[in-house]
Parts: C-alpha cells; sequence; structure tokens
C-alpha cells in the first residue's frame, strides 16, 4: 500500500491510487448506498488507515517456540496501551475497525457536533485525566471539513495529559481546508486519510465527500 504526504504538508498523508480504496470510497459517495453498507464500508476502509497509522508503534523482541524451532519475534511494546478516541457520532463508526487492529487499546470518547455556524460544540470528553505513561493516541473521525472539530478534540486530548503524546488523526474523507486548520494548529500530530477531495461547498460540507456522515451510519434525517 502506497501512502504519500499531502502537498505543502510534513505531517499529513493520503492513501495513493489503490484499486481497492478507490472502489470503497466510490460506493462510500454513492447517496444510494444504505446504512449497512456505509458502516462496513467505513469499517474496512478504518482497517487500511489503522495499518499505516500504527506504523511507528514501538516493538519489543519476544522468544516463542513454534512446531520447529525456537524464533525470537516482535510484539507491540507493553509498557503502555494506546487510546482511540472516536469522535461522536461518526467517529463511532470506526472504532470497533480500530480495536480490531488493536484489541488491547484504551478508549476514550469525544462527543463533538458543528452548529449553524459550523463551530465545534463539545458536549462530552472521558477521560478528564489519561492514565500516567500514555503515549500513543488514535483520534477518530471520517469527516475532516473545516477542521475545526479535529482542532478542539485534539485541544481537550492534549489538555487531559501530563506525557508528551504521539497523535495520530484519521480520517476518511478530508478537505484541503481542513488539513490545513488541523495541521496549522496542531503541527506536532500527523493526519491520515483515505482521500482529499476538492473543498468545501457554503455550508461546509466536504465536496463532492459522501453528504453527512453521521445520518449516513445512523440513519437519521
Ligand atoms: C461531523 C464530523 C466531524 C465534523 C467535521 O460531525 O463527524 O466531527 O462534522 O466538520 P468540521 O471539520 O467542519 O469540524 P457532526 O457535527 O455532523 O456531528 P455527528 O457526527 O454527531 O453527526
Ligand atoms: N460533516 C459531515 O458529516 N460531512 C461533511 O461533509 C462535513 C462535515
Amino acid at each position: 500500500m502506497k501512502i504519500i504526504p499531502v502537498g505543502g504538508y510534513k505531517n499529513a498523508f493520503v492513501f495513493g491510487p489503490h484499486p481497492l480504496i478507490l472502489h470503497k470510497l466510490t460506493i462510500l459517495r454513492d447517496k444510494t448506498t444504505n446504512k449497512k453498507d456505509c458502516r462496513e464500508l467505513v469499517h474496512e476502509l478504518t482497517l487500511f488507515l489503522m495499518a499505516e497509522a500504527t506504523y511507528a508503534l514501538e516493538v519489543e523482541d519476544v522468544t516463542v517456540q513454534t512446531p520447529v524451532a525456537e524464533c525470537v519475534g516482535k510484539r507491540l511494546s507493553s509498557k503502555a496501551d494506546p487510546v482511540i478516541f472516536p469522535i461522536w457520532r461518526a467517529g463511532d463508526g470506526m472504532k470497533d475497525a480500530a480495536l480490531q487492529m488493536l484489541p488491547t487499546a484504551n478508549l476514550g470518547a469525544i462527543g463533538m457536533y458543528r452548529n449553524e455556524e459550523s463551530k465545534p460544540v463539545d458536549y462530552f470528553h472521558k477521560p478528564e485525566e489519561m492514565p500516567p505513561g500514555i503515549v500513543d493516541v488514535f483520534i477518530l473521525d471520517p469527516m475532516l471539513a473545516t477542521g475545526g472539530s479535529a482542532a478542539a478534540a485534539v485541544t481537550l486530548i492534549k489538555k487531559s495529559s501530563t506525557s508528551k503524546l504521539n497523535i495520530r488523526f484519521l480520517s476518511i474523507f478530508a478537505a484541503p481546508q481542513g488539513i490545513k486548520c488541523l495541521s496549522g494548529e496542531h503541527p506536532d500530530i500527523t493526519i491520515y486519510t483515505c482521500v482529499v477531495d476538492e473543498g468545501l461547498n457554503d455550508h461546509n460540507y466536504i465536496v463532492p465527500g459522501c453528504g453527512d456522515m453521521g445520518d449516513r451510519l445512523y440513519g437519521t434525517k
């Protein structure tokens, strides 16, 4: 799989053209795709994102006995489990895939919605104080539009920890404006996205995007 820097950014990465990702994105964009299929596609695309976003996780040596010989292999560092933060509602659609890849991760939660002016409103946040030793954080939200919600979520998470965090933000669709905002406010985090779309419409929806992801996953509206 090829992941490439988003033009002009050192900390934002997008998948290069990959037949499976392109295929799944197109079905997800299609307004006739039903909620069951939207959920499955978000899950599958998140598996791809997680495979890339976990690339730099620390590993340690472990010796196992295969049926044939002793083997020194690697396992994820036992120092501290990462934390996964889905941003509700839509980010919850990525949670199971993230946990499938990192089954021992801790789970946080951030409730956030955009108001009429597209400004983020934070209505829930746990943990308020991160357990000591946590370093690796994965934030999940399929839509990075203006970037306001993502930037506010990262600020909340940074405030909840006394350790220096290695934060990765995972989105499925991103607008150039969202990448600019998030990377500008938090240049120390890494952004992974399946695709960077053309831009935003007058209502700050990603164009062409896939519409309101919360509604498509929850069957609302
Ligand atoms: C969506 C999406 C992001 C936010 C992105 O949430 O899941 O959190 O909008 O927009 P931004 O980059 O302009 O801030 P929404 O407000 O629709 O809430 P929901 O997930 O509960 O439906
Ligand atoms: N939130 C969504 O669900 N879709 C967009 O295009 C932008 C924000």
